[in-house]
């Protein structure tokens, strides 16, 4: 039987250490550039990440229906055996906020910032993951997917803990410290591992988000008392334990029993078709390689982006049996005989895809100037749609061009500031630029970081119109 070895799998330890120790000012953009990306057209892909309210309001709010629905019939059925089968429903459609949560934290489920931001609050809450720690976590788990010692949301460690699975179709091994972490940060005691990956900038805001969850909790359970029964903890709280199966059922398909520490989300993510019901509860994140190699990409777009790079993908998973059958078994001989087994997904054909063309440079003349500034020819005015972004080269450093509305045009550094993704392959809406990565924006005139989780401006360089090509104003 193989050496059992527990790997260190915080975000402090010896791994990161390492990974720290190699790091450089442009580790994080070699990272990003190292990952697999499908292969699909700019148009295409720009089309897919269209952001619209039509859905996420009629998903969201038939969601918002079956609460009341299921929860009236829950408070209605309380004493009698009915109120069984009434509240497992309820907290199962509770429990789906998780899948809002994620959403609504990618910010593109609707085309209405505040919707998105409303969504993410409520759902944060209802799903036991304070909104501000579970940004900045899930930010990270999208730069280093899978990767030990970097990624804080690896669900399922070597060697597997299968009765911590298990007990998790219930939330009982994971909630229970997650609640435990909110009450310490409402305290302002964050551990090492989460001072890791929230800024300091950002600690108050999480202290006093965590102080209104507290504050919620600590008043239904005084209503409870109140009241003699603890009815009202069974729609607030409680309904993520125990409505929390299909959470878990579906969230293990992810990642677990598949490859640590590869830049490629074919190996690390799973992708299975499932039933129209739990597709609708899930937010299609089923398409799992799908979201992970595209994040900006709204849920509903998902099943398209699947069908247009599913010939780039693994065989999808026909059904939940299918990755059941094949994960149980690999986490049963991770956690007995082999901590360092993994199932390997095979891949088409073309295993190394090269990028996707809005990320691919465009190769620019100079005028040949010998000072530290030029204006260098970068492209032709019709490379660029309206509310568009391209990404061009220049001496190895990646830029932005950007045209906005009325033949407006602007540049910029290529790379978000936060984790050194190409620029090019984001969304020009609003006059921002949202980022392909983590959905951060920049002010496309000023480069200002607006939004989470970009902290620095982007650098801006002057753009000139001259006939139909534009000429920027870079480093030589
Ligand atoms: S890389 Fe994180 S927002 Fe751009």
């Amino acid at each position: 039987m193989a050496t059992r070895i527990r790997r260190d799998y915080s975000l402090t330890g010896v791994i990161t250490e390492r990974a720290v120790a190699l790091d450089d000012d442009r580790i994080e953009e070699r990272v990003e550039a190292t990952w697999w990306h499908p292969k699909i057209s700019r148009q295409d892909l720009k089309a897919l990440m269209q952001r619209t309210d039509r859905y996420a309001l009629w998903d969201f709010g038939l969601w918002i229906v079956l609460l009341v629905i299921t929860g009236t019939l829950a408070a209605l059925s309380w004493g009698t055996w009915w109120s069984i089968p009434a509240f497992l429903l309820y907290g199962t459609i509770y429990s789906s906020s998780d899948a809002r949560w994620h959403e609504c934290g990618h910010g593109t489920p609707f085309k209405t910032r505040w919707l998105n931001e409303l969504f993410y609050q409520i759902s944060s809450f209802m799903t036991l993951r304070e909104a501000v720690l579970w940004r900045w976590s899930h930010a990270r788990h999208h730069t280093h997917t899978y990767v030990v010692g970097l990624d804080p949301e690896i669900q399922v460690m070597r060697p597997a803990d299968l009765v911590k699975i298990a007990l998790d179709f219930f939330d009982l091994r994971s909630g229970p410290p997650e609640v435990w972490r909110i009450i310490r940060h409402a305290f302002g005691q964050p551990n090492a591992d989460v001072r890791s990956f929230v800024p300091e900038s950002e600690l108050n805001k999480m202290y006093w988000s965590s102080r209104v969850y507290v504050g919620i909790f600590v008043a239904f359970g005084i209503v409870s008392v109140a009241v003699g029964s603890f009815l009202p903890m069974m729609f607030i709280g409680l309904p993520r334990f125990y409505g929390g199966w299909l959470h878990q059922l579906l969230g293990l398909t992810q990642h677990a029993g598949l490859k640590e520490n590869v830049f490629d989300h074919r190996q690390n993510t799973r992708t299975v078709y499932i039933n129209r019901v739990f597709r609708y509860l899930y937010l299609n994140m089923n398409y799992h390689i799908e979201h992970h190699s595209t994040p900006m990409v709204p849920y509903h777009a998902l099943p398209r982006l699947h069908e247009a790079i599913k010939d780039q993908t693994p065989t999808p998973y026909p059904n939940l049996w299918a990755v059941y059958k094949e994960m149980l078994p690999a986490l049963y001989k991770q956690a007995t005989q082999d901590p360092d087994y993994h199932i390997v997904r095979e891949l088409p054909d073309d295993p190394f895809a090269p990028p996707i063309e809005a990320q691919q440079p465009i190769t620019l003349s100079t005028n040949g100037h010998a000072e530290s500034l030029q204006w260098v020819d970068a492209c032709d005015v019709s490379d660029l749609e309206e509310n568009d972004v391209i990404g061009v080269n220049h001496n190895g450093k990646p830029y932005a061009i950007y045209r906005l509305a009325g033949d407006q045009f602007y540049a910029s550094d290529g790379l978000c500031t936060h984790g050194k993704t190409e620029l090019a392959g984001g969304l020009v809406i609003n006059g921002c630029i949202e980022c392909p990565k983590h959905n951060g924006r920049f002010d496309v005139q000023t480069g200002k970081a607006l939004t989470h989780p970009v902290k620095v401006n982007l650098k801006m360089y002057p753009v000139e119109q001259r006939r139909n090509r534009l000429f920027v104003y870079i480093p030589d």
